[in-house]
């Protein structure tokens, strides 16, 4: 068993326009306030119909493999965790791998279960090089997906899109996974979810943030108790929540962050052998801790404020946006991520920053991609959101991207940008 694997290097994709989330909140006649201190959002990202999971997932695996000038006969797997994609029967990582002219010789497929799907894969990826069948070769996993609640809905303020690809290999410059101490808790709830043929969720919304909390302290827990086993935390003068550097979440919308680690910190307050507070209204207090928010969590959300929700690539943009943030300060600190994904699954994870993050996220320019953005009004947003799917607008897609260009007999046509 190899212990030394985990995530080389990452890339993201956006759909090129957004919406400001005040500019939404006046148009619905909601108090701003409501949806930037309330949910935790600046801006959404809006996708057009020519922006679907493949285009953002092929645009996300190109940077990914042009940025980092990724060989790819290295590549044995590309798996690509969606639940929104665009077939039944084929998968989009078979579209990525023909957009982007990989080798035949590999593993593709997808895999799903609503934000989950991404860590599915990542887990598939890490655990297929760990055991050594990879034989040295490296996987490609992409997370990408479109939220989309609709118009005039309770969750359309947490809608969002884009694609996060990560190369999982032998190398972990950025994150080295600590095989073997992942805790999962999953249960069969109804809190969210898409039936067949319709695009946008169904969701119930204040439940599935309680399925979220339930399951996050199952996973939370059953990890804590490999990590202990392990003399990687032990319960001492800090809880062993406290003696990770950073804690990532799954981030359906931000302020839902900040909810997960009042939940992380109550399920260590209330199992300490030696609890330093002894009623339930005292643990309440101190779970809530915005210094330990501030610490440990508020960092890493900067990109999910300004793209909103993206289903499988929550947990990764926030991955992203600490490692672009504060990589150099994090080296060889262990961090912890708290995957969830409705219906429901959850995974808490660990790794170790690695020493060349600074350098590869450097490489990654999180900036330059945001900046290439278009703001646009509610009205255009709302003529995009009506747009029929199957239909998409003739524009060129920028540099180095990738966009759906037309449907016919139920083939997809994709165009790509030349790279600048
Ligand atoms: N100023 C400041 N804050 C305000 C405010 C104001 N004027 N008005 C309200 N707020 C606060 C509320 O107090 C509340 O904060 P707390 O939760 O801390 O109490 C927050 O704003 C939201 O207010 P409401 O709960 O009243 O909002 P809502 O009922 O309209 O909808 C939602 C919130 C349920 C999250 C809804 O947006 C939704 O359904 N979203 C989609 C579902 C979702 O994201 N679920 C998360 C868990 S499931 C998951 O994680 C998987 C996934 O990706 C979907």
């Amino acid at each position: 068993m190899k212990r030394h694997v985990g995530i080389e290097a990452l890339a993201i994709a956006v759909p090129r326009r957004y919406v400001d989330i005040e500019d939404l909140a006046r148009a619905r006649g909601v108090d701003p306030a409501k949806y930037t201190a309330g949910l935790g959002a600046r801006e959404m990202a809006v996708a057009d119909p020519g922006e679907d999971s493949v285009s953002l997932a092929a645009t996300a695996a190109a940077r990914l493999l042009r940025t980092h000038q990724v060989d790819p006969a290295r590549i044995g797997m590309l798996v690509v965790g969606t639940e929104t994609g665009v077939d039944h029967s084929k998968p989009v990582a078979s579209h990525v791998q023909g957009l982007l002219k990989l080798p035949r010789t590999m593993r593709v497929y997808d895999t799903q279960h609503a934000c989950y799907g991404g860590t599915a894969g990542l887990m598939a990826a890490s655990e297929w090089i760990a055991s050594g069948a990879a034989a040295g070769r490296s996987a490609i996993v992409v997370c990408s997906d479109i939220a989309r609640y609709g118009l005039n809905t309770a969750g359309e303020p947490t809608q969002g899109a884009g694609a996060v690809a990560l190369l999982v290999s032998e190398q972990p410059d950025l994150l080295a996974l600590d095989v073997g101490l992942n805790g999962s808790c999953s249960m069969d709830v109804y809190d969210f979810w898409r039936p067949l043929g319709r695009r946008e969720a169904v969701v119930d919304g204040h439940y599935s943030i309680q399925c979220y909390l339930d399951a996050l302290s199952g996973a939370y827990r059953a990890w804590r108790q490999n990590a202990l086993t392990r003399e990687v935390v032990r319960w001492g003068s800090t809880l062993p929540g406290d003696q990770l550097a950073r804690i990532l979440y799954h981030v359906p919308f931000c302020k839902m962050a900040r909810k997960a680690h009042t939940q992380l910190r109550l399920c260590d307050l209330e199992d300490a052998p030696n609890s330093p507070a002894a009623t339930p209204e005292a643990r309440e207090e101190l779970a809530k801790s915005a210094a330990s928010y501030e610490a440990q969590v508020a960092s890493s959300l900067t990109l999910n404020a300004r793209i909103g929700n993206v289903y499988t690539a929550s947990l990764y943009l926030a991955l992203a946006g600490l490692l672009h943030k504060e990589s150099a300060a994090l080296s060889g600190q262990r961090i912890g991520l708290l995957s969830y994904g409705s219906g429901c699954a959850s995974e808490f994870f660990s790794g170790v920053v690695g020493e060349k993050a600074a350098w590869r996220m450097a490489q990654a320019d999180m900036e330059a991609v945001l900046a290439g953005r278009e703001r646009v009004s509610v009205q255009e947003y709302e003529r995009i959101m009506n747009l029929p799917y199957d239909a998409p607008e003739a524009l060129a897609p920028a540099a180095g991207t990738f966009r759906l260009a037309e449907i016919r007999d139920h083939k997809r046509r994709y165009v790509e940008g030349a790279a600048s």
